[in-house]
C-alpha cells in the first residue's frame, strides 16, 4: 500500500490524549514510522469550525526532517458535517481522512457515535458514501469486529469497502470487549482474504517480531500500533531493522531512563499550563512501566508520585545500570510478558 509514493508498512495508531502532536513528532523522528494518525477530532451537529480542523493537521516529520503521511481521524454520524469536515481535512492537506467506527467509551457510544456505528451498516454507508464525494484525496475507516457480536464483521467491512474507502483497519475485538482478551488475528486474516481494499491489522503487536508475524499470519497491508509504542518507543525502528536483516537495538535501563528525560523535557515545555506534563508522563510510565522486570516496583512507585522531580527520582533508583536481559523490550520478545499470543497463533499451536 502506498501513499505519497512511500509504502506503508507500519502505522502509529489514533489515541485520544496520546496520540497528540508532540508524541507524534516524538515517534517520527525515532524512525521506522511509514503512516501517522491523529487521535479524533468530535464532529457534533453544531456548526463546524474550519479552523479547528485545519488545526487537526500537523505533520509529523521522519528522521530526514520530511513531513511522514498524516491520517487525520474524524468521529461523528451526521453524514453531511463529516462530509463537510472530511472536505476541510483534506483540503488542509491531510494524506488521509479516516473514520472512527471503533472507539468504546460509554460517552462515545451513548451517542451514537465510534463503535456504535457498527450496529448501523445504513449509517455507515451514508455517512462514507457521503465523505466519499467531499474526498478527493484518501479515505479509510477503522473498525473493531462488531458490537457484541463479531458475526458481522466482513458485512461490516464490505459496506466500508462499497462505500469507497481506500483502505480499512481493523482492531479485531468487539466492543463489548474493550481491551480485554486478545486481538482475534484471525479476523485480520479474514477481512485480507475477502476485501479487495488493503486490510491494516491492529491490536496486541507487543513485540516488533509479532509485527511480522501478523503480517506472515494475516496477509495485512500493513501493522497499526497504538499501547505497544508508549511501551516500547522503539518498536518501529526495531521493526525496521528485522525487515532490513540488522540486529534490532536492545534498550537497557539506562536508555529508558535518556528516553524519560527526553520526553519531560520537551512535555515541560508544552504541557506547562494546568496540572503541567505530570499526568501525561505517566501516561507513558504505566506502559514501559510493564517492561521492567522488576516484580512491577518501578511501576507501582512511579505511579505515585505527584511531580516530575519525584517521577525521575523514582526512575534513576529503578532504571539505573539494569542490563537489557532485564528489560522486556527486545525485538523478539525474549521475556515474554505481554506474550500471551494471538488467537491465530493459539490456534495453530494447538492443532500443529
Ligand atoms: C488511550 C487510548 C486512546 C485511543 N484513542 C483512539 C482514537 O482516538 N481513535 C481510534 O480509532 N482508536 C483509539 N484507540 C484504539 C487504538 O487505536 C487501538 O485500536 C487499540 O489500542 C489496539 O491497538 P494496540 O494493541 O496496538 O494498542 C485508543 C486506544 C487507547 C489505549
Amino acid at each position: 500500500m502506498e501513499i505519497a509514493g512511500r509504502t506503508i508498512r507500519t502505522v502509529l495508531a489514533p489515541m485520544e490524549g496520546v496520540s497528540h502532536p508532540t508524541f507524534r513528532a516524538l515517534m517520527g523522528a525515532r524512525g521506522g514510522l511509514d503512516l501517522v494518525c491523529t487521535e479524533f477530532v468530535r464532529i457534533s451537529p453544531a456548526p463546524l469550525s474550519p479552523k479547528h480542523m485545519r488545526r487537526a493537521v500537523e505533520f509529523a516529520d521522519g528522521p530526514d526532517g520530511q513531513p511522514l503521511p498524516l491520517s487525520v481521524q474524524v468521529m461523528g454520524n451526521d453524514a453531511a458535517k463529516m462530509a463537510e469536515a472530511a472536505a476541510l481535512v483534506a483540503d488542509a492537506g491531510a494524506s488521509v481522512v479516516d473514520v472512527n467506527m471503533g472507539c468504546p467509551m460509554p460517552r462515545v457510544v451513548r451517542k451514537g457515535v465510534g463503535a456504535a456505528m457498527l450496529k448501523d451498516p445504513a449509517l455507515l454507508r451514508d455517512v462514507l458514501g457521503q465523505m466519499r464525494e467531499k474526498t478527493p484525496g484518501l479515505l479509510s475507516a477503522k473498525i473493531r469486529a462488531g458490537f457484541d457480536d463479531a458475526a458481522n464483521v466482513v458485512r461490516i467491512a464490505r459496506v466500508v469497502e462499497e462505500a469507497g474507502a481506500d483502505f480499512i483497519a481493523v482492531h479485531p475485538r468487539r466492543r463489548c470487549d474493550f481491551y480485554e482478551g486478545v486481538a482475534d488475528w484471525r479476523i485480520v486474516r479474514t477481512l485480507a482474504d475477502e476485501l479487495s481494499i488493503p486490510v491494516i491489522g491492529n491490536g496486541d503487536v507487543w513485540y516488533a517480531a509479532d509485527a511480522l508475524r501478523m503480517e506472515r499470519e494475516t496477509g495485512c497491508a500493513a501493522v497499526m500500533i497504538g499501547r505497544p509504542a508508549m511501551r516500547n518507543p522503539w518498536i518501529f525502528q526495531q521493526i525496521e531493522d528485522l525487515r532490513a536483516g540488522r540486529e534490532p537495538f536492545a534498550p537497557s535501563g539506562d536508555d529508558l531512563l535518556a528516553w524519560l528525560h527526553e520526553v519531560s523535557a520537551i512535555y515541560a515545555r508544552v504541557f506547562h499550563k494546568k496540572r503541567g506534563p505530570i499526568g501525561k508522563l505517566k501516561e507513558l510510565v504505566r506502559w514501559f512501566g510493564r517492561a521492567v522486570d522488576d516484580g512491577g516496583a518501578f511501576r507501582s512507585v512511579a505511579l505515585r508520585v505527584h511531580t516530575v522531580e519525584a517521577l525521575h527520582r523514582a526512575a534513576d533508583e529503578h532504571l539505573t545500570g539494569l542490563p537489557a536481559e532485564r528489560i522486556d523490550l527486545q525485538a523478539d520478545g525474549h521475556l515474554g510478558l505481554e506474550r500471551s499470543g494471538s488467537a491465530l497463533a493459539a490456534v495453530l499451536a494447538r492443532t500443529a
